[in-house]
């Protein structure tokens, strides 16, 4: 099988190394931007692949949502296999390419879009087919985890752990879809458009860790929790549910164990109990890996990771009762309805009564509007 990849970055560079040096594929080009196609294994219209005869499957490595879906669309109208580890398309225009390669009788598949190297989405397709998956998620960022490691096991600040997270690789130039929570709100909406045939796009909440300080690590840290940015989606009374958010851990939680850049991925199904998936979540030959393990099952005759029913959905968080430890200043009390609450330096760290994902992201959205500095996460 012959395959031409769309841009030469981390990740491209580790798929062009890794089909040139397995005998089941050949490297074919490999597009660059115009202009800098400097050697002869590159090209730099994306032309030249789609109308070259000799290419099977197309490995989109660019990243980015409009280019790399009109690329798609193209590679797909010309009757190539597809194979993306990004996130942002699929989450936006999944269904679409999804059906053009259904139309055209090609492969779909995008397992590197969701947990690197660790074989999420090809494990819950497949379970979904004989079992009822009744919730799914887990520790799906690498940047963070790296970030929430270092920040406990070492007392790093915030911007020291997200630097450490940059020069090695982990965290994008941007980082804010990392630290937000949105790079993995993505992978749990591809989650659930595989677990479910609903592919979530509203009613979406995320929290990351962007606002977690070194104080509230130490905080944290005396009363013997371990914090973890978790995704969780699942059907509670037939109704999807999808949001991300930090979590407070007890140090014998199986997430606490998931040290530096690493995934944990779950799945709970009706019939096979909990199944926990382990490894590398990001990295050049990690992702790379992951794009060739797609490709290897096209060579397979799979040709896709969404079913045919799969269409564009809304989650509905409130019903998910959470209960919150809260950092807030002393004036923001009044608005939560607390079990307890203690003072320490300046601020108030306080545990909620129960309350739904939906309300409490959107109280603390408000806050934040009115200059409120807030850090929560699920107790
Ligand atoms: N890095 C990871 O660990 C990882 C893990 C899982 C998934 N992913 C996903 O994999 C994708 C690639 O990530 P990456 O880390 O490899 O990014 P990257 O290092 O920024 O590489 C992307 C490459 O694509 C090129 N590119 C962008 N638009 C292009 C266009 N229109 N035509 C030609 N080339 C274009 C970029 O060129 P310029 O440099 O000139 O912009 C760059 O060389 C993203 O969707 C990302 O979310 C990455």
């Amino acid at each position: 099988m012959k395959v031409a990849v769309l841009g030469f970055g981390v990740v491209g560079q580790g798929v062009y190394e890794m089909l040139r040096t397995c005998p089941l594929f050949e490297a074919g080009p490999v597009l660059v931007r115009p202009g800098k196609a400097d050697a002869p294994f590159k090209v730099d219209d994306i032309e030249k692949i789609v109308n070259d005869e000799s290419v099977d499957a197309v490995a989109e490595v660019m990243g980015g949502v409009d280019v790399a879906y009109a690329y798609g669309v193209k590679a797909l109208k010309a009757g190539k296999h597809f194979v993306t580890s990004n996130k942002a398309l699929v989450s936006a225009k999944g269904v679409e390419l999804d059906a053009l390669a259904r139309e055209k009788g090609v492969g779909f598949l995008f397992s590197a879009a969701c947990g690197g190297a660790v074989p999420f989405l090809h494990n819950l397709e497949l379970a979904r087919q004989s079992d009822d998956i009744e919730a799914l998620g887990g520790i799906l960022n690498g940047t963070t985890n790296y970030m929430l490691d270092r920040m406990q096991s070492e007392g790093l600040g915030y911007e020291e752990a997200l630097s450490e997270a940059q020069a090695l690789g982990y965290a994008e130039a941007d980082p804010t879809a990392d630290v937000t929570g949105l790079d993995a709100l993505r992978k749990i909406m591809l989650g659930c458009a595989v677990a479910y045939d609903r592919l979530p796009v509203e009613g979406l909440y995320n929290e990351g860790i962007d606002s977690l300080t070194a104080a509230d690590v130490a905080h944290f840290q005396g009363k013997g929790l371990t914090c973890r940015l978790l995704a969780k989606g699942g059907l509670a009374e037939g109704k999807l549910y999808a949001y991300v958010q930090p979590a407070l851990l007890p140090a014998d939680a199986p997430e606490c164990a998931v040290k530096k850049n690493f995934n944990m991925a779950k799945y709970l199904g009706k019939n096979s109990g909990q199944i926990v998936l382990m490894g590398q979540g990001a990295g050049r030959y990690p992702t790379a890996s992951a794009v060739i393990r797609d490709l290897e099952c096209i060579r397979f005759g799979q040709r896709e990771m969404l079913h045919e029913l799969c269409e564009y959905s809304k989650a509905e968080n409130d019903g998910c009762l959470c209960t919150y430890y809260v950092r807030m200043p002393k004036a923001c009390v009044a608005e939560f309805e607390l079990a307890e609450s203690e003072a320490q330096g300046g601020a108030v760290y306080a545990i909620t009564k129960p309350i739904s994902v939906k309300a409490m992201h959107e109280k603390v959205r408000a806050l934040r509007k009115g200059g409120m500095p807030i850090f929560f996460a699920e107790i």
